[in-house]
Formats: structure tokens, sequence, C-alpha cells
């Protein structure tokens, strides 16, 4: 059974659109344990459009359950982790342009760093994970530079359209589970997930977390937050 991982920026870009403290960060995550997730996943983005410091600080004494920082493998966020010490930390690639994580991380192009990235934060205990698109390549050097675990970029089967091409994407998104599995790569999952299309991805051999925010806090606009995180559980589950 996958477990569900709450990304809550986007509590934080509503904050952020009027620089207040409304709505909070750590009432959401606090919300989003007793709803019954598995994790807070939250994302410090160097230019920090949503998340900002305080929350991750903050969220390290609050969260309950696991906190899994997103960051770009920078010195600046390996630093912030060390002290922090999230139970875990997913390595993204960070375009400052973007509205959202675009492509997986090219490990395979950036080994050295991304080696060197997880020894520090391994010597400070912080399981390793790396959003990768499922590609053979990126699964091996994963391996290679030392993660515990890879996140299969589900973006684009979230966004393929029609059946065909949606099945193509889902098998890309198997094999990349299998061959992270026959590395002895623990498998995470996530990036456009919804109430539509997350069961399938919950279903992948050995998946463990599914990292989903936009879908769930957009519905919490409508049915409150309690409800969206009560239904996506009982699709993921
Ligand atoms: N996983 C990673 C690595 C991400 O960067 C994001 C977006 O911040 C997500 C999961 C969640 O994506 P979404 O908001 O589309 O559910």
């Amino acid at each position: 059974m996958a477990n569900l991982c709450v990304n809550i920026d986007h509590i934080a870009t509503l904050r952020q659109a009027r620089g207040g403290h409304e709505p909070d960060t750590i009432a959401a995550a606090i919300l989003v344990e007793l709803a019954g997730a598995s994790g807070i996943t939250a994302h410090l983005r160097e230019d920090r459009r949503h998340i900002q410091d305080r929350d991750i600080e903050l969220l390290r004494q609050v969260v309950h359950t696991k906190l899994n920082l997103e960051m770009a493998a920078t010195d600046e966020m390996t630093a912030i982790a060390c002290k922090v010490k999230p139970e875990e930390c997913t390595l993204v690639p960070e375009k400052r342009q973007e509205l959202t994580t675009e492509g997986g991380l090219d490990v395979a192009g950036n080994v050295d760093r991304l080696r060197a990235v997880c020894q520090k934060l391994h010597a400070a205990n912080i399981v390793v994970s790396l959003f990768i698109d499922p590609e053979l390549r990126q699964v091996e050097a994963a391996r290679t530079v030392g993660a515990d675990v890879v996140e299969l970029h589900t973006g684009r089967y979230a966004l393929a359209s029609g059946d065909l091409a949606r099945e193509k994407e889902y098998a890309h998104l198997l094999t990349g589970a299998e061959a992270a599995l026959s590395q002895g790569l623990r498998v995470n999952a996530g990036h456009g997930l919804n109430y539509r299309n997350v069961k399938p991805v919950a279903d992948l051999p050995g998946v463990e977390d599914l990292n989903i925010g936009h879908s769930i806090i957009a519905r919490s606009v409508f049915v409150g937050l309690d409800m969206a995180i009560r239904e996506m559980l009982s699709l993921v589950e």
C-alpha cells in the first residue's frame, strides 16, 4: 500500500500572495497529519517564492510523521538540510522561471555533485531521494551516486492526453519502478497526480510515498483540507 505525503507549498503560495500570516503552513501540516496522511512535503526554493526558511524550521518541530524537504542540490540548501534534519530530502532540479518543477534531475550528467550532496545528507542521517524521469540511465546513475530512493516524475503521465499516450507514459513508470527496485532503490512518485489519475500510480510495484500537492490544496478550497486528504487517502489506499 502506498503512503500519501502532502505537499503544502501552495498553502504558502496563498499566504505569500498577501505577505501576511494566513493561511498558516503549520496549522495545515497539523491538519494533514490529523486527516491521516503519512508525511509532509515542502519545497524550499532558492527564490523563496512560497515556503520560507521559518516554515521549514517550525515544520521540523511540529511534524510527527515524516518531513520531506524538497530542494535543489546546492551548498546553501544542503547546509539548511543538515541543520534542520528532515527525515528525507528530495533533490530536484530548479529553474527560476518555471511555474513548478518541470523535468527530472539529470543525475547521469551531475554524478560528482550529487554524490557529494548525498554523502553530506547521509552524514546528517537524512534519507536521500532523487526526483528523476523514469529513464534507465537516470535510475542507474541514482544508484551510482548513492541515493536511497528515486521519486519517479509522474508529470508526463499526468499530462498525457488520451488512453494510448497515458498507457505509454505509464509503461515508462512501470519500467522505471522495476529497474529501481532491481537496483536496490526504494520508489516514490509524484507530480501532477490528482483524484482521477492517482490509482494506477499507487499500484506501481514497490511504490512507497506519493507526494501530492496542487490537486489536494485546490480541492481543499471547496471541501476543506480534511475532506480533500481523506478523499485522496481512500484512492491511494
Ligand atoms: N514531487 C516533486 C519532486 C515536486 O517538485 C512536486 C511539486 O512541488 C510534487 C511532487 C507535487 O506535485 P503536484 O503539486 O503537482 O502534486
